[in-house]
């Protein structure tokens, strides 16, 4: 452990859904590598004990195979529970008693933001915000205003560069992969603008639907839960340029200028649909208009970018399960040997899940006597994805302070001002079909310009 590390780690909602998702076994995978030795403290305002919080943390585990009794007995035993109201002081004196001597510790708010508040002061007073991290959760906020309100709680207490924010997008292997193929290679930075990129496309299709989460949902929508967040960040990732130097500052720098580089969403530019069977889901209001299916142009206002569109489309209950970006190249000038539009553009696809594919689609001459021609792929990449849990990554390197992989104030709200004017039910919502692509009014979005490319099953070894 050096100085800079947390020596405790702190979790709110510790009886909750994310906790038994991701927070246990991130832990437990921390604890399998020897990553992690320092006291994990569970609070929560449930009555429970630390006997019941252990054997939660067993399930959860239990339930994602990989169970191995030792490393979890060692998992417990770093274990503790502080169970109190968040409002009452008492609380935060009896997490103050646990934490002991740990002197830097880290908390995770796994809890609504509408908390945020009540536990930040009850840190504050306590005394155990003192050389203290926080790391909070998306979604951060409903819109601008609301971003804005939550970043103003979290600074009155903890600088910036003690807040840890998570898109769990950013810990993603792939995600990371499509930053090196950018900026690691030569042969993309002459040909990644405007001059010779036609298009550039964003899926994130999930074939499930809202999967008990009916309530939570009706809050938020794909909009909020999946675009304003996952997507744009990837968007930016794609669009930014090259980071000068090494520090994370630099890397944010540039991420910061391209999120407000893009043009706030304009609502005849964005289909919102909804899948036939939304409205009986358990938590669902039986006239909902929350949307489970968006498609929508965006626009990059920069030199690069300018006239270019970036499509991003995303819905539960569609055909498949796969996210994938693929950017279209332009023709050559001339069409030499007379394919017409039969045969594609040259293109990169870049399959995020649930594989982790690069390739390049180009065209070759099919053998025989004529000039003709036909699509290959040339794959540069492809590994079926067994790497760290985004969560595993993402809590360690806030342990440890390494910023580099967490969203800042600055980028959060820029990426709430593009998506604020679509918010609110400004559109219809559509209905469409399970195990569709969603509405077919989708399709207006990128008519006369590109097609949707749905992505496929991923073949498994390179053409
Ligand atoms: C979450 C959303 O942030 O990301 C979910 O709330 C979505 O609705 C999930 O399903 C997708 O993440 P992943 O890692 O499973 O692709």
């Amino acid at each position: 452990m050096t100085t800079l590390d947390s020596d405790a780690f702190v979790f709110f909602g510790a009886t909750g859904d994310l906790a038994y998702k991701k927070i246990f076994p991130a832990l437990y995978a921390m604890v399998h590598s020897g990553a992690l030795d320092i006291p994990i403290i569970g609070m929560a305002r449930a009555g429970w004990t630390l006997d019941k919080l252990k054997q939660r943390a067993r399930d959860s585990i239990q339930q994602g195979g990989n169970f191995e009794a030792a490393c979890f007995d060692k998992l417990a035993a770093l274990l503790r529970y502080v169970d109190g109201d968040y409002t009452d002081p008492a609380t935060f004196t009896k997490l103050k008693q646990t934490l002991g001597a740990a002197a830097r510790p880290i908390h995770y708010l796994a809890i609504p933001p509408s908390m945020f508040s009540s536990v930040v002061q009850g840190l504050a007073k306590s005394g155990c915000a003192q050389n203290a991290r926080v790391i909070v959760e998306k979604p951060f906020g409903r819109d601008l205003a609301s971003a804005q309100s939550l970043d103003r709680t979290l600074h009155e207490v903890f600088a910036e560069a003690s807040i840890f924010r998570i898109d769990h997008y950013l810990g993603k292997e792939a995600v990371q992969n499509l930053l090196y193929f950018r900026f690691a290679n030569t042969f993309l930075e002459p040909i990644w603008n405007r001059h010779y990129i036609q298009d550039v496309q964003i899926t994130m299709a999930e074939q499930f639907g809202v999967d008990g989460r009916g309530a939570f949902y009706e809050e938020v929508g794909a909009i909020r839960d999946v675009v304003q967040n996952h997507l744009l960040q990837v968007t930016a990732l794609l669009a930014m340029d090259p980071p000068t130097g090494h520090e994370p500052q630099a890397m944010q720098a540039e991420k910061l200028r391209v999120f407000r580089a893009m043009r706030p969403l304009d609502p005849k530019e964005v289909v919102r649909g909804q899948f036939a069977g939304y409205r009986n889901e358990k938590g669902v209001a039986k006239d909902s208009q929350i949307e489970t299916f968006a498609a929508l142009r965006l626009r990059i206002d920069t030199w690069r970018w300018s006239g270019v569109p970036f499509y991003i489309r995303t819905g539960k209950c569609l055909a498949v399960n796969a996210t994938e970006v693929t950017v279209t190249l332009k023709r050559p000038p001339l069409d030499i040997f007379d394919s017409g539009a039969d045969l594609p553009a040259n293109y990169f696809r870049l399959r995020l899940s649930p594989e982790v594919v690069i390739s390049e689609g180009a065209l070759v001459k099919r053998n025989g006597e004529q000039m003709c021609g036909e699509p290959v792929e040339l794959v540069a990449r492809h590994h079926p994805g067994a790497e760290k849990s985004p969560y595993e990554r993402l809590l360690g390197d806030a342990i440890r302070g390494e910023t580099a992989l967490f969203t800042q104030d600055d980028s959060v709200e820029a990426a709430w001002r593009v998506v604020d004017p679509v918010l609110n039910e400004q559109t219809p919502v559509l209905e469409y079909t399970p195990g569709s692509w969603g509405p077919s009014a989708a399709n207006e979005i990128v008519k006369g310009e590109d097609v949707w490319h749905d992505p496929g099953p991923e073949k498994t070894s390179p053409c």
